[in-house]
């Protein structure tokens, strides 16, 4: 039975974008309740009997994808390794059946197959989840349809995403750079932490953020001896109303001076040019790190690969990473960029913002050296962070969420 053959008992306000004419008929509401109820909006008829309201019969239903057709495109025979030789099948009598009260899944074309995944994958009970398939499932459809994706091209981006999982370890996390270099990681974390006026901003986390940091206590280094030039870091943490906030804990991290994090080096067996300091009474803080300097994010695999082809550098310019928390606070994921970096206005990961671009100086003040315990010379970053309170980050966002709804005009 054919999707076109579903009645639509009541009709809501169409939704934008939405191609199937059952699914676009989705009313008014928020995120959570939309699928369930563009559910509750279709009937069915069945090969048997009446026609049923779905809404309840839907739920909790398992799918059966079943492969008919003999012809899937695969572009090379699937090579079988030795252990794939044992691997033991999925007993026939443990396979779920096929989902009641569905059209067939038969005879889908360009202008079917959309509508009939996402309406098969609105089985699922989670409605976020079934919010976010829907519209992923729109928009990899329209991709495809807009640029009339050859065969070739879509096989080059699988195994481009196959090499791209195969490459990642414990310490190598590919993903996260490519959706650094994709812009995805800025946009996700912009959506996420929007910032009032005054308040510091955030950036990417990066691939090279570690759980493992060791405490420092005021004043001690967070590199090892002959990592790079000895800098000290000096700063205070603020409410927006300008209160200090105390016993913060401020994650640092940052690469040696030949430009690698600690986790890039094989053997690794502890923690360097990385540290977490705590905020004093007056929100102060301060420690001792090598000068940053500009280096290129891993491009020996296949998101290298990809820059290369797209003509695009794999350099960020020098930074030091932060991580700043403390409870009623929302979290700051954040960097420092070193002011005339060659690299400022092309990191390749999207991250620098101008209000975060900090000098660096050299510390002249032989009494200011003397009560760091630095010498004259020696290099000195300073810069205040603003965290926001976390009341005040959700109501932003929720803003943000409701405008971006509006836009949709879901
Ligand atoms: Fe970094």
């Amino acid at each position: 039975m054919e999707i076109s053959e579903m009645e639509i008992i009541n009709r809501p306000p169409p939704l934008r974008r939405l191609a199937h004419p059952a699914l676009l008929e989705l009313p008014s509401v928020n995120q959570g309740e939309i699928l369930a109820s563009s559910v509750r909006y279709l009937r069915f008829k069945p090969e048997e009997g009446p026609w049923v309201d779905t809404s309840e019969s839907l739920s909790g239903v398992v799918p059966d994808f079943v492969a008919t057709d003999k012809q899937t495109i695969m572009a090379e025979p699937v090579k079988v390794k030795e252990e794939q030789k044992n691997a033991t099948l999925l007993p026939k009598e443990d396979a779920p059946g096929p989902p009641p009260n569905l059209p067939k899944l038969l005879d889908m074309t360009m202008e079917n197959i959309t509508g009939n995944t996402k309406l098969i994958n609105s089985l699922n009970p989670n409605p976020r989840l079934k919010f976010l398939l829907e519209s992923l499932v729109q928009h990899l459809h329209d991709f495809a349809r807009e640029t009339a994706l050859t065969t070739e091209e879509w096989m080059t981006a699988i195994q481009f995403l196959t090499e791209v999982g195969q490459i990642c370890s414990p310490t190598r996390q590919e993903f996260i750079l490519l959706s650094d270099t994709l812009g995805l990681s800025t946009l996700v974390d912009a959506i996420n932490h929007p910032k009032p006026p005054g308040a510091t901003e955030n950036t990417v986390l990066g691939p090279f953020f570690t759980e493992d940091a060791h405490h420092f206590s005021h004043g001690e280094s967070i590199a090892s001896p002959g990592k790079g030039e000895m800098t000290l870091v000096t700063g205070r943490l603020t409410s927006l109303d300008g209160t200090p906030i105390a016993d913060a804990t401020v994650d640092v991290w940052e690469t040696d001076e030949s430009g690698h994090y600690d986790t890039q080096y094989p053997g690794r067996d502890h923690p360097d040019c990385r540290g977490i300091i705590h905020t004093d009474t007056d929100g102060i803080f301060h420690f001792k790190c090598v000068k940053p300097v500009s280096y290129p994010i891993p491009h020996d695999g296949p998101v290298g690969k990809m820059l290369k082809v797209l003509q695009r550098h794999p350099y960020r310019p020098a930074h030091l990473h932060y991580k700043i928390q403390k409870d009623g606070f929302d979290t700051l994921v954040t960097a420092l960029y070193m002011r005339g970096d060659p690299y400022e206005e092309s990191d390749a990961v999207f991250g620098v913002k101008s209000s975060l671009i900090v000098d660096v100086n050299k510390i002249e003040d032989e009494e200011r050296a003397k009560k760091y315990g630095m010498d004259v010379n020696d290099w000195w970053i300073d810069r205040d962070f603003v965290l926001v309170p976390i009341e005040t980050a959700e109501k932003i966002r929720k803003e943000n969420v409701e405008k971006a709804m509006a836009n949709l005009k879901i």
